[in-house]
């Protein structure tokens, strides 16, 4: 049979990652998928850079419309990313009758419920196996492996730029702003870290994974999102003698009256195996109702792990794309007309237990007061750590850091006791917040 005719949009790390792999593995993949997969059409502004790739046999353009347009693609790749341009042509070749594959988890987390609706109505395919955590197959997992489960809950570090600065942060006791110089100069964060660092990728991933796990409409405008930029080296050290590692998690859990969908930083403990997921990697923990906890590890990004995600789609496109559309998998695991209302819960609302450290005037009745505080609300105290007032700020210090462990307690509670802990004349800085999850 002829083989299923595939192009490119953008030919950089991941589409030069996908023509390679495609080209290496071609035998074994056309035995698994029943059919050759052939990229005939590459579309990139640096048409010598493309041509240096594919080298002589592929066509190359520098507009990616000619590639929609060619009525021999079976297949479009989008590998451009962001939501301008990305979306104009994700349409267009939905709208020429295109199956899609894209590793854009920006583009599908704010726009996906307009970009499955034109699919579903087109009776293409929209993959997108890559656009969370790279080589790890998440989205696989959660749409047909678990499909038997009620999933309760799905935690991840799904950004490899922010967990490679917290292990470092951690490895060598160094300050947020100096380890990301490092992993710049490394290559590790982009000269622009802006979309990893202040947690905006992690929550695009976040918002894919939360909607095929509860069958709810993407919506990245919902997910409440913090990055690490705030953390101080002193928070990691003290997590650390309290039993605990500090990840950023994307995390949606199914609670009574909706889902919760954050990314922030979060004490895990130090006995799981994802806190002990270290640089650049990924994983991810689902927590369903039959089959347990199950956790998902390896590369989030580069260039072959995120291929070999690209190439998963492309054979299930290829094995599929005969298919009755209404006998697919569906783009978001449960049928389109099957999704539910569940609300995405405010963060207010949201209940979680917590890290605080507060710089305090080290003197009688401090600790009282703040314990007042929090009793008053009805937040319960887990554990209280004090150092010496030397160790932290020197000798001869009045100030020490009182570092509080709490029970869960709802989040809108606990901006109400920090309101009134902070404006005590005894607490001498601004309080550090971490929210902790027992991923039990
Ligand atoms: N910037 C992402 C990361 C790349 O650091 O994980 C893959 O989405």
């Amino acid at each position: 049979m002829k083989p299923i005719q595939v192009g490119l949009l953008g030919i950089g790390t991941v589409g030069s990652g996908t023509f390679n792999v495609l080209k290496r593995n071609q035998e074994e993949i056309t035995r698994r998928a029943g059919r050759g997969i052939q990229i005939t059409m590459v579309a990139d502004l640096d048409v010598e850079r493309a041509r240096a790739v594919v080298g002589e046999g592929v066509q190359v353009v520098n507009d990616a419309r000619a590639v929609i347009a060619n009525p021999e693609i079976d297949i479009v790749v989008e590998l451009i990313g962001g939501y301008g341009i990305a979306k104009a042509l994700v349409l267009e070749a939905i709208a020429a009758g295109k199956h899609v594959v894209t590793a854009n988890k920006a583009l599908l987390a704010v726009h996906g419920t307009e970009i499955f609706a034109a699919a579903q109505a087109k009776g293409v395919m929209v993959a997108f196996e890559a656009a969370v955590a790279g080589g790890i197959p998440i989205i696989k997992a959660l749409r047909e492996g678990l499909t038997a489960n009620r999933i309760q809950w799905v935690a991840g570090i799904i950004n490899g730029t922010t967990n490679f600065i917290l292990s470092e942060m951690r490895d060598k006791g160094l300050d947020f702003d100096v380890v990301l110089k490092e992993a710049q100069r490394l290559g590790y964060a982009e000269a622009d870290p802006t979309f990893d660092i202040e947690g905006v990728d992690a929550a695009h991933k976040a918002t894919i994974m939360s909607a095929i796990a509860y069958g709810i409409p993407v919506q990245f405008d919902k997910a409440y999102v913090e990055g690490i930029t705030q953390l101080g080296a002193a928070d990691i050290k003290y997590a650390e003698q309290l039993g605990y590692r500090i990840k950023l998690l994307g995390i949606t859990k199914r609670v009574e009256g909706g889902v919760e969908l954050r990314v922030h930083p979060t004490l895990v403990p130090a006995k799981r195996l994802i806190a002990n997921v270290e640089g650049a990697m990924n994983a991810v923990v689902v927590q369903g109702d039959a089959v347990g906890t199950t956790l998902y590890y390896g590369k989030g990004a580069g260039s072959e792990p995120t291929a070999s995600a690209v190439i998963a789609d492309l054979v299930d496109i290829t094995r599929l794309h005969t298919a009755d559309p209404l006998n697919r998998v569906p783009h978001l695991a449960f049928q389109p007309s099957e999704l539910s209302d569940l609300p995405v819960l405010p963060m207010s609302e949201v209940v979680t237990s917590y890290y605080l450290r507060l710089r305090v005037a080290d003197k009688a009745g401090v600790l009282a007061q703040v314990t007042g505080i929090l009793a008053g609300l009805g937040i319960s105290i887990d554990a209280v750590l004090q150092r010496e007032a030397d160790e932290v700020a020197g000798e001869g210090s009045t100030q020490t850091d009182l570092i509080i462990l709490t029970h869960d307690t709802r989040e809108g509670t606990m901006n109400d006791a920090l309101a009134q802990i902070q404006a005590l004349p005894t607490v001498l800085a601004p309080i550090a917040r971490i929210r902790k999850e027992e991923l039990a």
